[in-house]
Parts: C-alpha cells; sequence; structure tokens
C-alpha cells in the first residue's frame, strides 16, 4: 500500500498557553505540491514550525506522519535528515557565522556550493555573516539556495516571494521548480512542496496541484489553487468566514 508523504491529522499546536491550531488535517502525496493560503495571523507559518519541530510549537493533540511513521518525538535535526526542509518567512541574523560555513556544514563540497549560489546571484554574499544585513529579497533567495543544498524531500516555502522584486520572482520561481523536479512526469517526482503565500503571486509561475484556506487555525478548505485564489481576491477572506461559520454550527 502507498503511503502519503505527510499526513497531518486533527493537529492542535499551542504557543505558551495561546491555541494557535485547532485540529488542522492535511495530506500531502508525494510529487505533488500543495498552496496555503490565509490572512495574517491564521497560523501558516506554526503549521510550518509545527512540521518542522521549532521548539516553540507544542502540539498539544493530534498527530504528524512523514513517510508513514510519527515524527512527534523527533527533534529538528532528525526530521531535517528524513527530508524535510523549511524556508523560513524571517529566518535570524547569524552572527559570526558566514553563509558558506552553513552551506559546507549542509553540503561538504566547495564543488556544488558555487555553482547553487551562482545560479541565485549569491556568489559574493558566500562571505557574510548569514542574513546579516542582507536585504528582504536577498534573504528569501539566501534561504532558497540553503533548501537547494539541503535537497529535503517535502519543501516548505513560508512565504517565498515577499518582499521580492519582480526579475528575483521569476529567477527563485525557476530554481523552485528545478528542486520540485517539475520537468519530470509527475509518478517519477520524489519531491513534495508546501508553499506559503498571501499574494498568490508565486503560483503565477509554479504549477501547483492542491490549495487549502486556513483561518483561524483550522484548515478549511481544499481545491483548485488558481480557483481558490480567484475567490479570495474577488470576496476576500470574508467568504472563508462564511465556511467557517457554517462548519461550526453543524
Ligand atoms: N511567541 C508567540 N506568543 C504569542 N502568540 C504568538 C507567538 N508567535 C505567534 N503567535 C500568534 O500566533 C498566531 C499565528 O501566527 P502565525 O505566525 O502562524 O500566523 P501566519 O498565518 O503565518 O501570519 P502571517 O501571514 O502574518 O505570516 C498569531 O496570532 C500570532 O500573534
Ligand atoms: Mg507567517
Amino acid at each position: 500500500m502507498n503511503t502519503s508523504l505527510l499526513e497531518i491529522d486533527n493537529l492542535e499546536v499551542r504557543i505558551g498557553d495561546k491555541t494557535i491550531l485547532h485540529g488542522a488535517n492535511l495530506t500531502i502525496e508525494g510529487g505533488t505540491v500543495h498552496v496555503i493560503f490565509g490572512p495574517n495571523g491564521s497560523g501558516k507559518t506554526s503549521l510550518v514550525g509545527a512540521i518542522m519541530g521549532l521548539p516553540q510549537y507544542e502540539v498539544t493533540g493530534g498527530d504528524i506522519k512523514f513517510k508513514g511513521e510519527s515524527i512527534l518525538s523527533l527533534p529538528i535535526h532528525e526530521r531535517a535528515k528524513l527530508g524535510i526542509g523549511l524556508a523560513f518567512q524571517r529566518p535570524p541574523a547569524v552572527k559570526g557565522v558566514t553563509l558558506f560555513h552553513l552551506l559546507k556544514a549542509v553540503k561538504g563540497s566547495e564543488d556544488n556550493i558555487l555553482p547553487a549560489a551562482e545560479s541565485l546571484n549569491l556568489k559574493d554574499y558566500l562571505h557574510r555573516d548569514i542574513n546579516k544585513g542582507f536585504s528582504g529579497g536577498e534573504i528569501k533567495r539566501s534561504e532558497i539556495l540553503q533548501l537547494k543544498l539541503m535537497d529535503p524531500a517535502l519543501l516548505m516555502l513560508d512565504e517565498p516571494e515577499s518582499g521580492v522584486d519582480f526579475e528575483n520572482i521569476v529567477l527563485l520561481s525557476d530554481i523552485i521548480r528545478e528542486m520540485l523536479q517539475k520537468e519530470l512526469p509527475i509518478t517519477n517526482r520524489k519531491k513534495s512542496g508546501l508553499i506559503i503565500t498571501h499574494t498568490g503571486f508565486i503560483i503565477q509561475h509554479i504549477q501547483t496541484d492542491v490549495g487549502h484556506v486556513i483561518l483561524d487555525g483550522r484548515i478549511l478548505c481544499s481545491g483548485n489553487p488558481q480557483e481558490i485564489l480567484q475567490i479570495i481576491r474577488k470576496h476576500g477572506f470574508e467568504k472563508c468566514v462564511e465556511c467557517l461559520e457554517k462548519r461550526e454550527k453543524r
């Protein structure tokens, strides 16, 4: 029997004493790319943070399975070794550690690092401290560079296009498509994606398979990403609030 790559079942997550995710469900099959829409504060970053195992997100209910096994007891580095990778929405700057040092720890060989950095126009940034003084767009490219070298099976991208200029969105999208093995038939792809976006701009450049709306810590609906985006553009998330209210009355 085929198991899904990622299965999130009724996930409840708390930060401090505030519950952020109230029973989120999501299944990602191998080779597919999912996109999550949702207003500010709806729990998008918390969802990917909980999947990655970041310590501030305390799982108080439900389960997260990767390749059929629960990963809840695993620390971040074990989840990364299994093939889960996250490009952060707002990564911290790391003083005293250059981007090159980090990439060398990830990948070992310089032969891989230089061409990858060149492909993202980041060759001149390798000897700078990670993210220190980087512009918003440079930080996003640096996140994608790190992920490219980690080469995870599940790429989670938290607002990859936010703050990136038009030319660099095209560049980032080309690299992300390559990382997702979009050139292969879907059944041959070994990579899956979970992309968070506000604007939906990135999905004009990267074909995605399933869209979801998250509101108030619940994944409300799932369907064709372009159709969902059209509805949100036309009616705002108010339409989604109606769905939430209907669901809660049931
Ligand atoms: N350390 C914290 N303490 C208290 N509340 C927090 C903390 N971190 C996050 N939250 C709250 O959790 C909720 C969900 O935050 P999250 O970052 O997941 O939202 P988001 O959907 O990613 O929003 P955005 O679109 O603005 O990135 C927000 O109301 C936020 O204020
Ligand atoms: Mg966020």
